[in-house]
């Protein structure tokens, strides 16, 4: 379907699921976005460079599982090109759409290119934090990143509201993460970076609340299902690809507590704000969601 195609004569549940465009009219999208936007004024923002003080960086202040916790966000967060082209497929912006899709995927890429650069920060704080703190040297490093972040990321979800909602739990998990690692790490200067970095995953996460929000609105109960099958399907970024994934998921886990269902709750509290009266559906969602919540995982902390 195209953004034409959200015209008022059939109910939006009844209407095929968008594949290449947004599906939200551009002023909800401008909604959200100024959001974002407001919420992160130039006063407010940081930078690699001149935010850290990088001197004092010591590795030899970490145990052996948090410089572990370190290796293994770098990877995460290095492998921005990959989940950044996929909103650009997604959503794209050429010739091949019409000029209603592309106007509404053209108002989500002023999130998602303010987005990239933020989270290509977090790669590149990381990295130097890396080598500055003595874990690692700059052009071995650079070489395992590249050899990692070359490999496709793919997601299963069809409907742009399966994308969001799987944003949605992954940004909050990261957050929670960063947190909890942030608490008990040796070194200083790291808890600086987790601290910068979980509060960039905060804002993200909360756009990406406003966008489920808007999708529930929109659509009502036919993104209850999309939404449902991005949990029910839902694995971390890289956990398919990354060398030893599971292992390192044990290890951060060991380090730090970890357990990204954590974030369910949070996507289902968004669920209940964005309906007045609950349908069964939803109630359906909630009730899968908890179930989700306390099922074993193998990130799951000891
Ligand atoms: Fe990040
Ligand atoms: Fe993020």
């Amino acid at each position: 379907m195209t953004a034409a195609d959200l015209g008022p004569d059939l109910p939006l549940s009844a209407r095929p699921v968008p594949v290449r465009s947004v599906g939200l009219p551009a002023d909800d999208l401008d909604s959200a976005v100024t959001a974002f936007m407001t919420a992160s004024p130039v006063t407010r923002r940081w930078d690699v460079e001149h935010d850290f003080d990088w001197a004092a960086a010591d590795a030899n202040r970490l145990t052996e599982g948090q410089r572990s916790a370190v290796q293994f966000i770098t990877f995460i967060e290095d492998h921005l090109p990959g989940y950044f082209a996929l909103y650009g497929s997604r959503f794209p912006l050429d010739a091949d759409v019409d000029l209603e899709t592309f106007l509404v995927n053209r108002e989500v890429y002023h999130f998602t290119v303010r987005w990239a650069q933020e989270e290509d920060s977090h790669a590149r704080a990381l990295f130097r934090y890396q080598v500055e703190s003595g874990i690692a040297q700059a052009s071995s490093l650079r070489r395992e990143l590249a050899a990692e972040g070359r490999k496709r990321f793919s997601l299963p979800h069809e409907h742009p509201a399966a994308l969001f909602a799987y944003t949605l739990v992954q940004e909050k998990a990261t957050q929670i993460y960063y947190q909890n690692l942030r608490a008990v790490v040796g070194d200083p200067v790291l808890a600086d970076v987790l601290g910068r970095l979980s509060r960039d995953e905060a804002r993200h996460f909360t756009f990406m609340a406003d966008m489920v929000e808007a999708y529930l609105r929109r659509y009502g109960d036919a993104v209850v299902e999309p939404m449902r099958e991005a949990i029910a399907q839902f694995r971390m970024p890289l956990a398919d690809t990354l060398k030893g994934y599971w292992r390192w998921a044990l290890r951060i886990a060991d380090t730090a507590r970890y357990d990204h269902t954590e974030a369910y709750d949070h996507l289902v509290r968004v669920v209940r704000r964005a309906v007045d009266a609950p349908s069964d559906r939803v109630d359906e969602l909630e009730r899968f969601v908890r179930a989700c919540r306390v099922l074993p995982t193998a990130a799951a902390p000891h």
